[in-house]
This record gives structure tokens, sequence and C-alpha cells, in this order.
């Protein structure tokens, strides 16, 4: 009788499972192949050769493909050219749903400018990168005016993943002036996950997003020298809903940098340094509008840089930047920790203006460590004075006196200190200013 009920039991006990497998898993795997990076475990258990695919052991799950592109005829010694292969097997690649395609670990592979183009490609593709990738170094290989190396335009869902490096070489770029190309570069792209990855020694700009829509990055390294010029770590314009986090970033200019059209941006745990800080801008240039709205940076350390948090912008342009916050961001060695710059002039000479882009809603909280020069910097248009600027635990100390530290220093900036601050700042204004001409500024960004 026991033994009855037991085996009962079990028998419900099973089906139940059973039927919760085929519900829970059979949905799970639907929905896995359509976000990206499906079916991950089976992708990074197995690698088949090109053209083999997955066993399908489990029900329901889409099988997936592998493109190697070693068996695509890429030599990954490091000095015969393997852009076709990668061409081939991006070609592959793309016309399967949640594929994947493989540069794999022990082997450097020579690329020359390259675009992993996607309008006809379907969507949720996974570039797995452990190998190397290099670029050619300076020379006749190059076209002149070339903007970027490695492109991936026009995706629906692509990850860039793995231990991999990209690795521009870009030394022989860096005396030069003109035009040079951004090392990684995603444009018109959605959902886009770059994570693991090192990208070093750019020509320019190591990563650029623009017009790109819901961006992951993470756990990725920008690596190049300090005085590595224009070397920017992240470029982000014209693209929304943006997250970098646990990732750390060394070059020779802004370690992240958010352009015009940008919008819902946050940036967390974040290691800055060298390099120009973390900064907005810089905007309106040539009289261009500019818009840029809800950035959020911190719980970040930015170390051994020109600025820490900043936001630019030209005389002469228009549109806004609104709602930004930095907080919690510990900074050593800083020149100037907190920068608002209306008067940016990148060299040569450059006149004040009637008008300039709006800045307000901005938020400092909890700005701690060290700098070299000046602690506060707010220099807002008369044209377009800052509102709503808002200090809170600001506490910040020279890392040794000498002649070059400077004082707080604001003008036409409104705003509150929650806090008192280290050293004190008195110079920002509580009343409003009229805001007439700012209005405008922020009209020009609705849509
Ligand atoms: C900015 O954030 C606010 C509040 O979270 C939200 O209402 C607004 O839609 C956001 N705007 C943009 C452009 O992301
Ligand atoms: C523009 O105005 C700022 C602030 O008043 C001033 O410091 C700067 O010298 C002016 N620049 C020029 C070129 O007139």
């Amino acid at each position: 009788m026991k033994n009855q009920n037991m085996k009962i039991c079990m028998f419900a006990i099973l089906t139940f499972v059973l039927v919760w497998f085929l519900q829970h898993e059979g949905v799970n795997a639907t929905r896995g192949m359509r976000q990206r990076g499906g079916s991950r475990l089976l992708k990074e258990t197995f690698y088949p050769r090109y053209g083999e695919t997955f066993p399908s052991a489990l029900p329901y799950r889409k099988t997936s493909t592998i493109f190697n592109v070693l068996s695509f005829g890429a030599k990954g010694d490091g000095t015969t050219d393997d852009t076709k292969a990668f061409e081939a097997a991006w070609l592959a690649a793309c016309k399967l749903e949640a594929s994947t395609m493989v540069v794999p670990k022990g082997s450097v592979f020579l690329i020359k400018p390259i675009s992993f183009s996607g309008p006809n490609c379907e969507s949720n593709i996974v570039f797995q990168l452990d190998g190397t990738i290099i670029a050619p170094k300076r020379s006749g290989s190059w076209e002149s005016g070339l903007l970027q190396w490695l492109e991936f335009t026009k995706l629906n869902g692509i990850t860039i993943r793995g231990t991999g490096v990209i690795d521009g070489q870009g030394s022989g770029w860096w005396s030069e002036s003109g035009t040079k190309p951004t090392a990684l570069r995603f444009y018109g792209s959605s959902d886009v996950t770059v994570t693991g990855i090192t990208i070093q020694n750019s020509q320019q700009t190591h990563l650029k997003f623009d017009n790109c829509q819901s961006v992951q990055v993470f756990e990725v390294t920008v690596s190049s020298p300090g005085d590595s010029p224009n070397t920017d770590g992240i470029h982000l314009q014209n693209s929304q809903d943006v997250t970098i986090h646990s990732t750390k970033l060394a070059c020779g200019d802004d370690c992240v940098s958010i352009q015009t059209g940008c919008s819902g941006v946050n940036i967390q745990n974040v290691d800055c340094g060298p390099g120009h800080g973390i900064s907005i801008g810089s905007l309106g240039k040539d009289n261009t509008r500019a818009c840029v709205s809800n950035i959020t940076v911190r719980d970040t350390k930015i170390h051994d840089t020109m600025t820490g948090v900043r936001i630019k912008t030209w005389q002469g342009g228009s549109g806004s930047v609104q709602g930004v916050t930095f907080s919690n961001i510990q900074v050593s060695k800083v020149e100037t920790p907190i920068i608002i710059d209306q008067y940016y002039c990148d060299g040569g000479k450059c006149q004040n203006k009637s008008s300039s882009v709006a800045l307000s809603e901005i938020s400092y909280e909890n700005i701690r460590g060290t700098y070299t020069r000046n602690p506060v910097r707010l220099a807002c248009s008369e044209s377009t004075p800052c509102t709503d600027v808002n200090l809170d635990t600001i506490q910040l100390q020279p890392l040794q006196q000498n002649e070059e530290i400077g004082k707080p220093f604001c003008s036409n900036a409104y705003g509150e200190l929650k806090t008192s601050t280290t050293p004190p700042i008195d110079c920002l204004m509580a009343a409003k200013p009229s805001e007439k001409q700012s209005r405008n500024n922020y009209d020009l960004c609705q849509n």
C-alpha cells in the first residue's frame, strides 16, 4: 500500500516537472533566441566548425550556428591580411538569427578597415572576440579621410563579447593632424552590447556609438597613453538609453564624451584616468543646436586627469542640456574636478556671442578628493545663465599648496548649496535669472 502511494506520488511529481518544463523552458528558449545572447550556455560550451549546427538535444530550442573565422581562411598570424575571411564569416553569420561569429583565442588577425553591415542581417548576432585584432600601421593601406576602422551598422541586436583585444596600433597617427579613424564604431543600431574586451591604442576615439538605442557597455577596458591626442575612450552621439558600467578607461582625451542627441545615459562604476575626465560636449560649435538630457554619472573614480566632470559649450550655440547628476565621484590628482565651461574654444580665436546652449538641473553630489588647480569652475554664459545648479557634499583638497591653486569660481551660475563645502563656495547665486532667452532654448529641444 505504502509502495503504491509512493509510485503515484513519484508519477505526479514527474508529470508536474514535465509540464512545467514544457511550459517554461519552451517559452524561455524561444524568448531567449530573441533576446541578445540567447542560448548562451550552448554557445559557450561548443565551438563546432563552420556549417555544423548544435545538436537539437533540447526540445523547443532552435539550433544555432557558429562561424569561426579560421574556417573561412583567416590565418591569424598577425601579418597576413585576414580582412576577406572576416567579411566571408560575417556574411554567413549575418544570415542566421542569433548566430555567432568567432574570432578565436591564440591568434592575431590583421584587419583592414571593414564594415560589418547589417541592413540585410538577421538579429541578435554575437561577435565572440577572444583573439586579437590589429589594424595596419599608418601607411598607404589607409584611404585618406576614413572615419573608422571597424564598423558595425544597422543591426538589431549585436553583441561583442569575449576576452579579446582590438588594437588600433595608432602611435603612427598620433603626431598627425587631420581626420583619423575611430577604432570601433556602431552606427544606427539597437540592442548593442559590448563586454569583456579590451580596446587599445586607437588611432583616435576607441569606441563610438552614433544613432544607437539601448546600448550596454560593461567590463570593457580602454587603454592608450595619456599623451595620445584625441583618443577619447567612449564617444556617444545621438544615442538613447545607454548604460556604461564596471569599465576602465585610460586614454589621452575624454574618458567618456557625450555629444548632442543623447538622453538617458547612465554611467556607473567607471575608473577614468589618465585622460580628460568625463565630459558632456563640446556642444554648440558653429552655432549649432544641441540637445542633451537625463545623464547620470555615479560611483566613479577619476584620477590623473585634466578635468573631472565637465560640461563644455561653445559660444553661439542653441538648445539645452537638462537633467544631469554627478554623484559619488572620487577624484584624485585632477586639475579641475568640477567644471562648466560655456566659453569653450579649442584653439583658434573665439568671439563671445549673444546665444549659447542653455544648462539647467545640474547636480553635483558627494564629490571628494584632490585637485591640482581649481576645485570648482562654473563659467556660465551671460546670454543663458546656468540654472538649478545644485552642490551637495563637496569636499576637495589641493594636492599641494602652491601658486597654481585657485579658488572656486562661478559666473552667471544660479542654484543652491545643499551643504557647506570644502573649500567654501560663495559665488553661486540664489535668485533665478530671467528665463526668457533660456526658455526658448529648452523649447528647441522638445519634440
Ligand atoms: C528624463 O527623465 C525624466 C524623469 O525620469 C522622464 O520623465 C523623461 O521622460 C526623461 N526624458 C528623456 C528625454 O529621456
Ligand atoms: C567672453 O566673456 C568672458 C566672460 O565674460 C570673458 O572672460 C572672455 O574674456 C570673453 N572673451 C572674448 C573673446 O571677448
